[in-house]
């Protein structure tokens, strides 16, 4: 089912607090430009799974027509709501900043960046970029300082990676235990 765009599926189908329980990191969506590759999609599913995010909207039509989801291997598009949208602006969870993540002359660098403890993170395709009106209408646009623009995918591990060293996370050896595969028992 096609959500319409005046749904805040994030805001109203859980109470806030619950959400920041669930993602310990804040609250955490994240927007797709008309994304090509569902290898990509599904590599995005897996790195909120691990750092925390609670929704994926996309928009276009591609993504749908080749859905394959294995690089999804802990099954998280069954957990968080991967939602075509016509329009990634008008579903902005409310309360969220938006946030463009694009390599956009002007943009702050990433390492210098301090994350909205609600953000909307919108990365854009494949093979294209985040377009005029969407950076336009943000509230922050960020980069990566890298020497050739990266994968999709990769970005968004990336982004969602630097939000977690920048806040009060939590570590430690009963994590470790719960995050990792079943035959690994390892120890130092
Ligand atoms: C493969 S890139 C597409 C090409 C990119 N728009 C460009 O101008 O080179 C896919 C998406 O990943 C994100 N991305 C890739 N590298 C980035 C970087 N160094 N900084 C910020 N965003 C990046 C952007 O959201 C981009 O639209």
């Amino acid at each position: 089912m096609k959500y319409k765009n005046t749904i805040n599926l994030v805001n109203s189908s859980k109470p806030e607090a619950e959400f920041k329980r669930w993602s310990g990191h804040g609250l955490v969506s994240i927007g797709l430009v008309n994304p090509k590759s569902a290898t990509n999609v599904a590599s995005i599913l897996r790195a909120c799974g691990c750092y925390g995010a609670s929704a994926v909207f996309y928009t276009g039509q591609r993504f749908g027509y080749a859905k394959d989801f294995n690089a999804d291997t802990r099954q998280m598009r069954h957990i968080i709501p991967t939602v075509g949208v016509d329009d990634l602006l008008a579903i902005a969870p409310k309360e969220a900043s938006k946030v463009v993540i694009e390599l956009v002359e002007g943009a702050i660098p990433l390492p210098e960046f301090v994350h909205p403890e609600n953000a909307f993170y919108i990365f854009g395709p494949e093979d294209a970029s985040v377009p005029e009106d969407i950076v336009a209408a943000c509230d922050h646009v960020v980069y990566i300082p890298t020497r050739n623009s990266m994968n999709l995918a990769a970005t968004a591990n990336v982004v969602l990676y630097d939000r977690m060293a920048k806040s009060d996370y939590v570590a430690g050896n009963e994590l470790i235990k719960k995050s990792r595969d079943n035959n690994n028992g390892l120890t130092i």
